[in-house]
């Protein structure tokens, strides 16, 4: 037993949040400038967790922190390390609860820390199944989408629990990814979706069918390297995401100032009701004057991303 180390990423997803629980395909980036880290280091006393504001027993750190708690219970049993207690730390270069994927990243990192600290290896699947059974306690039912993504090396394209590499032939285009400040809510805009469909299944399952269409045209649009194309699937799928009542004011103020500074689309990314917001510029110059629109349009804080090209098997 040492001292272990996980390290995951930030996600942004493109198209597809929410039609994705329907088993419709979604499309998903791993950031991987912005890291999250876990540290695992064994202990003779009690289970240690410091996490973002919290400095505590692990068994005390309450239901904010239940994913990181069952991340770790399930690293430690798949490990036959139960009898095992660990100081964990985790640090991250991007904000939680904000659509990035700080809960299914940190579940993640704490996994691969555990299990490197007990010198276990693990398959990509295994990770994968401790990953979404954290992530069960935080969400209710995730697609598995956010597990994925937050610990792919590659764009991935995914669909009924199964992640592909992406290909991507956009030559120059820039994400830019910024946050409204306000806390995305994804559990509560899963589950308030939920239900408004099975209220109303004739009008609310259309509008999930269409998001699921628009992702299946921006993956054709990354495939054909048009820029123009990704950017229309990305604004429509925004006005469908409002439709169902995901967004927010302030995330259609910032995805229309995006639009106004030069971005060929932009959109919410991940739950809504809050988070992030994404946007599509054809260069680093555009990308640049979308990024400081959405600054001076109230973003606290806004990332910039080349969008590299990949092969895969079509
Ligand atoms: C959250 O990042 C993405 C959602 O589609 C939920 C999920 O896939 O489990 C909203």
């Amino acid at each position: 037993i040492r001292e272990g180390h996980g390290r995951t990423w930030a996600k942004a997803i493109l198209l597809g949040e929410h039609s994705v629980v329907y088993g419709h395909p979604a499309v998903a980036m791993p950031l991987h400038d912005l890291q999250m880290r876990a540290t695992a280091t064994p202990t003779a006393g009690p289970s240690m967790l410091h996490s973002l504001e919290y400095s505590g027993p692990m068994g005390d750190s309450g239901p904010g922190f239940a994913c990181i708690a069952r991340a770790f219970e399930a690293a430690r049993e798949f490990s036959g390390r139960m009898d095992q207690s660990f100081e964990i730390v985790t640090t991250s270069d991007f904000p939680h609860e904000r659509g990035m994927g700080s809960s299914a990243a940190a579940a993640g990192a704490v996994i691969r820390a555990v299990l490197d600290a007990c010198g276990r290896e693990a398959s990509a699947d295994d990770l994968f199944a401790l990953t979404q059974m954290a992530e069960q306690i935080a969400h209710g039912r995730p697609s598995g989408l956010d597990a994925a993504a937050t610990s792919s090396p590659c764009p991935i394209r995914f669909q009924g629990g199964q992640m592909r590499p992406l290909a991507q032939r956009i030559e120059g285009a820039q994400l830019v990814i910024a946050d409204s400040g306000v806390h995305g809510r994804t559990r509560e805009a899963v589950g308030g979706l939920r239900e408004r469909y099975e209220a109303d299944p004739d009008g609310v399952g259309p509008l999930i069918n269409s998001l699921g269409a628009l992702a299946q045209a921006g993956i054709a649009a990354l495939d054909d390297g048009d820029a123009q194309a990704l950017g229309s699937a990305m604004n429509r799928a925004h006005e469908v995401l409002a439709e169902l009542g995901l967004s927010l004011p302030v995330l259609n103020r910032l995805t229309a100032a995006a639009r106004n500074a030069g971005a060929l689309g932009a959109k919410l990314t991940g739950g809504g009701l809050g988070g992030c917001v994404i946007a599509l510029a054809d260069s680093a110059e555009t990308a640049d004057a979308v990024a400081s629109a959405l600054r001076s349009a109230g973003a606290p804080t806004a990332w910039t991303y080349r969008m590299r090209t990949s092969e895969a098997n079509r």
